[in-house]
């Protein structure tokens, strides 16, 4: 059997205590269904920033350019300006490994409180795609005539045509193989007069090649309106890299909480490892105290397995999560209980 080699980057803040907790379940998924796994531990981050000038080695991404997936806590810390950490670390990862997809599942458990009246279970249950390597995030811009009264800053965003339909095939793909066939577009061709009429103009040409999915596109405005009053009508959503990005934390929300919400930045094609990391930040408020919700990263590390192509376990993985759920035990402070990120790592692990 040959080892699954998986850079493991803990990261900052409650990144450091919620990675732990994937590995002892990622562990002990191996245990069951005799998966090899061997974890490259990397001490990349803000500490790290400060210790050596940089948030990992200058040859840091190459030395894992060749392991199988990657499995990442969180990126920043107060100490460092979060454009500097997360330029730093996490989004040249994104870039280099080309994981222009980033898939974000959303749903609602039971056992965890819902902040919506009226919700249960089997209500919320959809999948945001998000494109993960261009649009609104790019370096281009600048500043001008620092400190006068003339001070202008710019920022420019970049959406190809190659960018965009490879996004976009991969949210149809997604949605032509669910029952609902359903897509929502998230846009904004109301107001930003270049990119979001393109990304509407590519939505309806790629919906040309898949006749039996269900299309509708909503600004974004009103679409996060939507998702608190109408999450059930979601099944797959595609948007463009910042809208995926505050869809993504809404949508958790909605379910309850953001800790438990998990990530995979992927590399369809498989030339790179992709990423798995929970969707939730380092958390600074509460970093410390062995208080935060590990699902996040757990269920990350189910996403990994899946990817590896390892179904059963990572099925196995998220059966164990929505027992423990269900159960009421063990839970974190944000979905009401008491329980420390250690005891419910561990709730998930003899579950499983
Ligand atoms: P955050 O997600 O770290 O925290 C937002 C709120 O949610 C906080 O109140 C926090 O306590 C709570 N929370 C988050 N995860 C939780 C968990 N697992 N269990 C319980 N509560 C949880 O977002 P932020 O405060 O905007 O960002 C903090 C830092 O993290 C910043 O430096 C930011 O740039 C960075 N960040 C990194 C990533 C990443 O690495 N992918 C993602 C988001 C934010
Ligand atoms: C996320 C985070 C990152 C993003 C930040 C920390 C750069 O919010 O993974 O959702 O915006 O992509
Ligand atoms: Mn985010």
């Amino acid at each position: 059997m040959v080892a699954h080699k998986i850079a493991v980057i803990a990261g900052d803040g409650i990144g450091k205590e919620v990675v732990p907790e994937g590995i002892r379940v990622l562990e002990a998924a191996g245990r069951r269904f005799g998966i090899e796994l061997s974890f490259d531990e990397k001490d990349w981050g803000c500490e790290r920033l400060a210790a050596k000038g940089r948030m990992l080695p200058e040859d840091g991404l190459e030395t894992i350019a060749g392991h199988d997936a990657i499995f990442l806590g969180a990126v920043g810390w107060p100490s460092v300006p979060d454009h500097v950490s997360l330029w730093g670390l996490l989004i040249p990862i994104r870039r280099r490994f080309d994981q222009y997809v980033n898939l974000r599942p959303v749903r609602l458990f039971e056992g965890v409180p819902c902040p919506l009246a009226g919700r249960k279970p089997g209500d919320i249950d959809f999948w945001i795609v998000r494109e993960n390597c261009e649009g609104e995030y790019s370096e281009i811009g600048g500043r001008l005539y620092a400190g006068t009264e003339q001070e202008m800053v710019t920022q420019e965003s970049v959406f190809t045509r190659f960018g965009v339909d490879r996004v976009l095939r991969y949210a149809f793909e997604l949605a032509a193989s669910r029952d609902a066939k359903h897509l929502t577009s998230a846009t904004k061709s109301n107001g930003i007069i270049h990119t979001m009429p393109f990304w509407d103009e590519r939505v309806k040409a790629m919906a040309e090649r898949y006749p039996g999915v269900k299309i509708d596109q909503y600004h974004i405005d009103i679409l996060t309106a939507h998702f608190v009053r109408f999450p059930d009508r979601f099944d797959v959503v595609v948007g463009s890299n910042l809208f995926g990005d505050i869809l993504s934390d809404l949508g958790p929300a909605v379910t309850g909480t953001i800790g438990i919400a998990p990530s995979a930045n992927l590399n369809p094609e498989g030339t790179h490892p992709s990423m798995f990391e929970p969707v939730h930040g380092s958390a600074p408020d509460i970093a410390g105290q062995g208080i935060a919700n590990p699902i996040g990263q757990i269920w990350s590390g189910a996403m990994m397995l899946d990817h590896l192509g390892h179904k059963e376990a990572a099925a196995a993985i998220v059966g164990a999560i929505e027992r423990v759920l269900a159960s009421g035990r063990s839970l974190t402070r944000d979905m009401g209980g008491s329980a420390s990120t250690v005891e419910l790592g561990k709730a998930i692990e003899s579950e499983l």
